[in-house]
């Protein structure tokens, strides 16, 4: 057997830079409602969403997430030939292949940076985050650039009531890279499949194109979602799962200074903060309320706009969740960079 030369990285991972990309195009609940027979008031009562983002013919998954990128690796104080991953979590790049993570690579002008897609939905940021982390200490890569991006509107049955209002488009990027002390906690991540159906691409691609045997359906797969379930289910699981991410990295409550939840729904964000007993001192990103559900790219968003308002500082310790279809969901404490 021959002997095999083994990888050694930093002794750490932090996020060093993040940026994000907002679709220019502002909707409010009064362009939604006659489509689902809704209400702008009882949106904002079941929902908290006010307006939401949805992208124009421009705003590209690939055209969203390179803005995003581009300030993320600016503000982490890089050059672009310095990112060495590039990790991209979305599952509204409707091209089956190749990965929009090599298209994204070359179009910031990377020198061949590694480069792939990761499909985990809503969770899929978090889900980057801690590969990220385990890339950098490990030294398989220096500087890993995680994007979170969706153009959902592009599967969004404008017609559904339980979808339509809820999904939005846009992209946030983080760039994560060696640190000297712990930046990033360890990852506390998992799924249940027995939930596989309820929040859905509605068909396989396969019944939409047919066989020589069946005629295809020819309509496009939109998602579907059970929505009263998924509430249930992110509303109390969640809860122990955030408070799991505090426990594995050593955090109490009262040292969290800000909760970074998955924008999935006002309600949900409520309950996990009462569930776990958030102090009042602990800001809580509620950037749902405009920017609808935008899922890989809800938590760099919520995260971007935080540190944009002041709400969350460099230094402080952030609590980030994401959970979603899978049902998969991932969590973790980081440092606000
Ligand atoms: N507009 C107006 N009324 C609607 C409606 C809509 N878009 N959708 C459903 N309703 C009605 C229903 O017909 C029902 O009426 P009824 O009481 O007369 O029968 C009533 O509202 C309640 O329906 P229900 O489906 O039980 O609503 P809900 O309280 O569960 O709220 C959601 C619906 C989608 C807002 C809620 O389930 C939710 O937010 N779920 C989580 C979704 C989410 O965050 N997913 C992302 C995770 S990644």
């Amino acid at each position: 057997m021959a002997p095999i030369t083994g990888t050694t990285g930093a002794p750490h991972a932090r996020i060093l830079g993040v940026g994000a990309y907002r679709p220019a195009r502002i909707v409010p609940n009064s362009e939604v409602v006659d489509a689902i027979d809704s209400s702008d008031e009882w949106i904002q009562q079941r929902s908290g969403i006010r307006t939401r983002r949805w992208a124009g013919p421009e705003e590209s998954v690939q055209m969203m997430s390179v803005e995003a990128s581009r300030i993320a690796i600016e503000r982490a104080g890089l050059d672009v030939g310095q990112i060495d991953c590039i990790v991209v979590a979305t599952v509204s790049h409707l091209l089956q292949t190749p990965a929009v993570a090599t298209a994204i690579a070359h179009e910031l002008g990377t020198d061949g940076a590694a480069a792939f897609d990761i499909s985990a939905a809503c969770s899929g940021f978090c889900h980057g985050i801690a590969l990220a982390s385990d890339i950098v200490r490990a030294g398989s890569a220096r500087h890993v650039l995680v994007v979170g991006v969706e153009r959902l509107t592009d599967i969004l049955d404008l017609t559904d009531r339980g979808t339509a209002f809820i999904f939005a488009d846009g992209a946030g990027a983080a760039v994560v890279g060696p640190s000297d002390t712990p930046g990033i906690g360890p990852v506390v991540w998992g799924s249940d499949g027995e939930k596989f159906d309820l929040i859905r691409q509605r068909e396989d691609w396969r019944d939409v194109v047919g066989s020589d045997t069946q005629p295809g359906s020819g309509v496009m797969p939109h998602l579907t979602m059970q929505g009263n379930p998924v509430f249930r289910w992110a509303s109390f699981a969640m809860a122990k799962i955030g408070q799991q991410a505090l426990d594995a990295a050593g955090v109490s409550l009262d040292e969290l200074d800000v909760f970074v939840p998955h924008q999935a729904n006002m309600r949900i964000i409520d309950a996990m903060a009462r569930s776990m007993k958030l102090p009042e001192s602990v800001r809580i990103a509620r950037d749902v309320a405009d920017q609808g559900n935008t899922s890989a790219a809800s938590v760099p968003l919520a995260l971007d706009r935080m540190m944009a308002e002041g709400e969350a500082r460099s230094g402080d310790t952030a609590l980030l969740i994401a959970f979603g279809a899978g049902l998969s969901y991932a969590a973790q404490v980081v440092t606000v960079p």
